[in-house]
């Protein structure tokens, strides 16, 4: 058999925006992960290569195994796959590290296979990687690393994702201070009820963010991205988030809150220049500080995946 194989990028994804815990996402353009996945006359999924972080090679015990494991069963081709992972967003940051490997394994298998699946079916299966890294099935970082741009999870049973329009000079600012927390530490703080008062600002946060992407508005972009529900249980895990928030405001960003568990922050700014002035500004906090940091700005990336080498 004629091996072939593909390279794709698995992009980095910011899930929540603030006032959409585990429903809205969206996609980063200069961030994200590496893989190669290859056709091999031997059945079965091997994980054959894995750089930049250390991470299981077992395929059960690896989420870009569990996911190509589901769609595997599921199309039972007559071959396996080889999967090389070139890992580069470190797991545990806060910028969907596990749902890269998730989502870039079955989107590079689905290629190789002729497309057989939509977008949403391979959002499902990525969803069984995903839950493995986090110990829940939830979608809002492996949606919009698959369909691009910015994305809402209407329902996951049904698995129901709608695809949000992308305001054209919309970016974004992260910083990732060099801690670790675990998702499933960062769910577990969380109250199981909230206030009627509450949830009356959250869901008119999420319906006016919603309006604002459609209308390309700006100005309320900036009064919708507001998290009362979250922010104030889980900003307590990230040292000096407060500081960085009211800088990152103070030089013009549109909004700023914690990205998916943390302990990446985000910022969305209108305009590179902006965007540029929020990432000094974010660098200027924790460069006083003992903690290490990394810096990203990025375009929203509306293509999602993107295919290096086929
Ligand atoms: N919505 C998820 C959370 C994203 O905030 O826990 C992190 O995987």
């Amino acid at each position: 058999m004629i091996k072939k194989e593909i390279k794709i990028f698995s992009p980095a994804t910011v899930a929540n925006v603030s006032c959409g815990y585990d429903v809205l996402g969206f996609c980063l353009d200069t961030i994200g992960d590496e893989m190669t996945i290859r056709k091999t006359d031997k059945k079965g999924i091997v994980i054959t290569k894995i750089e930049g972080y250390d991470l299981p090679f077992e395929t059960i015990k690896n989420v870009a195994g569990v996911s190509a494991l589901a769609l595997y069963d599921d199309a039972k081709p007559d071959y396996g796959f080889e999967i090389e992972i070139f890992k580069k967003i470190k797991p545990g940051s806060g910028i969907g590290s596990s749902s890269a490997s998730a989502s870039g394994s079955v989107f590079a298998m689905n290629e190789l296979l002729g497309r057989p699946y939509n977008k949403t079916q391979l959002t499902n299966f990525a969803m069984k990687g995903e839950a493995l890294a986090s110990g829940c099935e939830h979608a809002d970082n492996i949606a919009p690393g698959i369909f691009g741009g910015f994305t809402l999870v209407k329902s996951i049973s049904p698995l129901q994702i709608l695809q949000l329009p992308t305001p054209p000079d919309l970016y974004a600012t992260i910083i990732h201070p060099q801690i670790e927390i675990k998702t499933s530490e960062a769910r577990s703080i969380l109250p199981k009820e909230i206030s009627l008062k509450n949830a009356i600002t959250q869901w008119a946060n999420v319906g006016s963010l919603v309006h604002a992407l459609h209308t390309s508005d700006y100005e309320l972009i900036r009064r919708s991205l507001e998290d009362v529900i979250v922010e104030p249980f889980r900003s307590q895990l990230i040292p000096y988030f407060a500081n960085v928030k009211k800088m990152a405001l103070n030089s013009g960003a549109l909004g700023c809150g914690i990205s998916g568990s943390g302990p990446s922050i985000f910022a969305l700014s209108k305009g590179i220049e902006t965007a540029k002035e929020v990432e000094s500004a974010m660098k200027a906090v924790y460069s006083q500080t003992e903690i290490g940091f990394h810096t990203y700005v990025s375009k929203i990336n509306v293509e999602g995946m993107k295919i290096i080498q086929k």
